[in-house]
């Protein structure tokens, strides 16, 4: 299923026919609207103008087209900035208010924004439920993306109080667990406490993460409600929301998703290359810029499959050069085709690209779009153009589940604790994942993404990159569980309060797998030691860990000074080390024989995806590559041999 992003506002009206049927000829059944459209719906308040969104509505459906409405709230219009200043969020590293002239300016904290915002949804939802056009909404947009989830705001900081006193009823309870004898931080009220920022040097971790907590408590509250009054008065429409990658929310993205029919991605492969890769060298920049890295939108769709209920939405799919990268390259003809592809190998049961025609003005003006502003068609248009017919032409199920063996545990807290307390430059949690996600895809093996509340019954392998936290429920879920597990450094070292294991790292995990974490020590990237696995030489570098109190257990690999930097047992692997992509690829391909678990072997840029009985190929290579099959394959499109850039889809027969 195909869709687009459309803004009927941005064009005269007497466009909007054309477009409807030129939609309609590229196959599209889905079009969202109104996503930033609060001044165009009520110019001033409770003077609403829905004339234009009825007709926009209605030219569509009259072509057969399905709308997808959105709440209007990631932009708060100026007129109701001025009712209620307190909308705008605080900056936290500065102090200083976040104005109005973009987006997103709102304080999840501002109950005057929190109430006006449920109106607007109220007053939408009436409006469209029986419209027979609608058949879903999107909330809000890419909550809490421009780093918006946090508030340094008063309002933010009384709630923060108060949530405060909901969690620890009494201050000397959160005295003790905090540890705020420290530096003389002991407190006598709640009242007391500031947000944890704008101080001299750094702030207590504990409050920290408290903050983080609670600051995600607040986006769900307002998100959450958003979906309870869109289901209150359209039970009959889909709602779902347009994620950005997970660590961009800075939320509990499991929550975030619970009550929604389904989640969706905005994915824009060479945007987010150019900021995650912005490090790299040039060699390894420059070969990806215009494709992107073959695991990273993967990791993202498998990202949000698993926060998902099965399959997912691409909202909103690159066409072209964006506006928002540190630079913005043109991508290799055929890759919106090819991302597309993607996208429904890894669970997107619909795909949405963003946007019909590139906007003339404002922001985005540099942003393409399916047509020009000169409504001349796009390569975009020819590639999806192309997708919609392989689609038919291969039969590809776009509501067959993937099966995955493998899981790879995800948790927002893993992420705010290695942010809190970095202890080493080079540690950076995403990469981390990343790292662990990319050995695995190397080797042919598909991912779920599960939080570690999640049922491992279908596993066969578990790996935990770096879990800090942990509780006892979760130990005792793994112990039952037939899988094998695998856990990164710094897991089960800290406790809920960000405090240390009392037994030491990897605290309750030792009920798993007896060894404890003597010490730690962080290094520089690019002062790389030996790590010895297998009789081959890998490295370890960033964080490592000194092991304590093994015995019994298999060393599997040793740093260069002959110490271990892994130890098993037969259910659980403790990794104490950052290694290079290469060990954790040896390593999992270990388990993958032990545990029966299919694997494939691919040259560096190729990669397979098996959605269903299909399996698809994408080379992000140059060069034409060519994929060993096994017996039991037939190709629907192409062959083995996967053409520079291409895309081949088999069937299992
Ligand atoms: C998305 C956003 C869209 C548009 C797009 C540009 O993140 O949802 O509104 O700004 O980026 O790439």
């Amino acid at each position: 299923m195909l869709g687009v992003c459309y803004y009927p506002e941005h064009w005269p009206e007497s466009m909007w026919q054309q477009d409807a049927q030129e939609m309609k000829a590229l196959g599209l059944n889905y079009v969202r609207l109104a996503e930033f459209a609060w001044s165009k719906i009520e110019p001033q308040a409770k003077q609403y103008n829905f004339a234009w969104l009825d007709k926009a509505i209605a030219t569509l459906a009259h072509e057969g087209l399905q709308v997808v409405l959105c709440t209007p709230t990631a932009t708060p219009p100026k007129w109701l900035i001025d009712t209620f200043p307190d909308i705008l969020p605080v900056d936290i590293y500065t102090g200083n208010t976040r104005g109005f002239g973009s987006r997103r300016h709102y304080d999840f904290s501002s109950e005057n924004y929190y109430r006006e915002s449920m109106r607007i949804s109220e007053v939408m939802a009436k409006r469209y439920a029986n419209n027979p056009a609608v058949v879903g909404w999107q909330t809000d947009n890419e909550i809490a993306c421009h780093d918006t989830a946090h508030s340094g705001s008063e309002n933010a900081k009384k709630a923060f109080q108060l949530w405060l006193q909901c969690q620890y009823k009494d201050i000397n309870t959160l005295n003790e667990a905090w540890g705020t004898v420290f530096w003389s931080m002991e407190y006598q009220s709640f009242a007391q406490i500031e947000l944890p920022i704008l101080a001299v040097t750094e702030t207590h971790p504990s409050h920290q993460l408290a903050y983080r907590r609670f600051s995600s408590d607040q986006v769900l509250r307002y998100h959450n409600d958003m979906v309870a009054v869109l289901r209150k008065f359209c039970p009959k429409h889909f709602v779902t929301h347009n994620f950005i990658p997970m660590v961009d929310t800075q939320t509990d993205n499991f929550a975030l998703a619970k009550d929604l029919d389904f989640a969706s991605y905005d994915n824009y492969p060479l945007g987010r290359t150019d900021l995650f890769f912005s490090n790299s060298g040039t060699a390894d920049f420059s070969r990806y810029m215009r494709t992107g890295h073959p695991d990273f939108s993967s990791c993202s769709f498998d990202h949000v499959r698993g926060i998902s209920k099965g399959s997912f939405w691409i909202m909103e799919q690159q066409p072209g050069p964006v506006n928002w990268g540190g630079h913005n390259p043109r991508p290799v003809p055929g890759m919106v085709r090819f991302w597309s592809w993607e996208a429904v190998a890894h669970g997107a049961q619909t795909i949405c690209y963003f946007r019909w025609r590139q906007a003339a003005f404002a922001q985005e003006q540099m942003h393409a779009g399916i047509k020009r502003v000169d409504n001349s068609k796009s390569i975009a248009w020819y590639e999806a153009a192309q997708f919609r017919d392989e689609l038919i032409q291969t039969g590809f199920d776009v509501n067959a589940k993937v099966h995955s063996k493998v899981a790879i545990i995800m948790a927002i807290e893993s992420q705010w604790v290695t942010e809190i307390e970095r202890q080493g430059d080079s540690f950076n949690q995403q990469r981390v994942e990343f790292e662990y996600y990319s050995a695995l895809r190397q080797l042919g093996i598909d991912v779920d993404f599960i939080s570690p509340k999640s049922d491992f019954s279908q596993y066969k392998l578990v790996v935990a990159p770096c879990l800090p936290i942990v509780n006892n429920d979760f130990v005792a879920r793994c112990k039952a569980s037939s899988a094998h597990f695998i856990f990164g450094p710094r897991s089960g070292a800290k406790t809920k309060e960000l405090t240390l294991a009392p037994n030491l790292g990897p605290g309750l995990l030792q009920a798993l797998i007896a060894v404890k974490v003597a010490s730690v020590e962080t290094l520089r990237e690019d002062c790389s030691e030996a790590l010895m696995f297998n009789q081959q030489q890998y490295v370890s570098n960033r964080w490592r860990e000194e092991l304590k109190d093994y015995t019994g257990l298999d060393v599997l690999a040793r740093y260069h000074d002959e110490q271990p930097a892994v130890v098993a047992n037969s259910h659980t692997t403790y990794i104490a080390s950052l290694t290079d992509i290469a060990f954790l690829k040896a390593l999992f391909g270990r388990y993958a024989d032990m545990l029966s678990i299919n694997t494939y072997d691919l040259p560096e840029d190729l990669r397979v995806s098996i959605r269903g009985d299909f399996g698809v190929l994408f080379n992000y290579s140059e060069k034409p590559q060519t994929f060993i099959a096994p017996s039991n394959v037939e190709f629907v499109l192409g062959s083995a041999n996967v053409p520079a850039y291409g895309v081949c889809v088999f069937k299992q027969v």
